[in-house]
């Protein structure tokens, strides 16, 4: 792992945003595992402003979302769907047909998560990855005592999580109990890895994820046994180095 400690967000975000742009310009066709949450929002200010001012080329990329709620139409704000084109690919050129999320209103669940698996296989697997991280040191929706070997699956998301998420909600009780997500194994087996984190709330999670030894209990551990990943982490996420 490579362990990069900024002074602030801004740095934490610019510093992804390079990486990212980088990734574009050696292999336009780059696919790339994404992220929601408030921790990579400015990664993706910074990209759609790379995109404007200098023309960086997201036309032959092709992107697969970690996660989905599972109820929630792609038309509600507060699903995923909503997040990544209002914040991202509504102010890209990326390709409609190029955007891979997780269908949160499946006919056939299990039927939704192994075609989810058989698009990412089918498109050679990730060369980027993002990842942010939950308190409980979650990536993806990858609860603790996840099994490893997951690929996509139907997670129940943990009381800490719901708490978390809350924000984006009117109520508690409105949010989602149930999610699609990414496994484990999907993630693993991405090329290249970047964890972000910021803010004093996530250095537990990041002690762990870094130091804490590999525990299905602090899912984000897994990475440690990864041969390409990045952790970009501002100062207060960095307070338990
Ligand atoms: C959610 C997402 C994760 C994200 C985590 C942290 O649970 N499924 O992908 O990393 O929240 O979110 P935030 O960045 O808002 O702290």
């Amino acid at each position: 792992m490579r362990i990069i400690i900024t002074e602030s967000y801004e740095e934490m975000s610019t510093a992804a945003a390079r990486i990212v742009a980088g990734q574009l310009y050696l292999k336009p066709n780059s696919v790339l595992g994404l992220a929601t949450g408030s921790t990579p929002l400015l990664m993706y200010q910074k990209l759609v402003q790379v995109h404007e001012q200098i023309g960086l080329d997201f036309s032959e990329a092709i992107s697969f979302n970690l996660d989905e709620y599972l109820g929630l139409e792609p038309g509600n704000p507060q699903s995923y769907h909503y997040f990544m084109h209002e914040h991202f690919f509504d102010k890209i050129n990326i390709k409609p047909e190029n955007i891979y999320i997780p269908n949160g209103n499946p006919d056939d669940l299990a039927k939704e998560c192994k075609h989810y698996d058989t698009l990412i296989e089918g498109k050679g697997g990730m060369d980027l990855q993002i990842l942010g991280i939950g308190q409980n040191a979650h990536i993806g929706f990858n609860e603790p005592d996840i099994k490893f070997e997951a690929t996509t699956h139907k997670v129940k998301l943990d009381e800490e999580t719901i708490e978390a998420n809350a924000r984006f909600f009117t109520t508690p009780k409105d949010v989602p109990r149930y999610a699609i997500s990414m496994g484990i194994k999907t993630i693993m087996l991405a090329k290249k890895v970047i964890l972000l984190a910021n803010g004093k709330n996530k250095a537990e999670a990041i002690y762990k994820a870094i130091y804490g030894g590999v525990r299905p209990d602090a899912p984000a551990s897994i990475l440690q046994l990864h041969q390409d990943v990045i952790v970009i982490v501002d100062k207060e996420a960095a307070a338990l180095l």
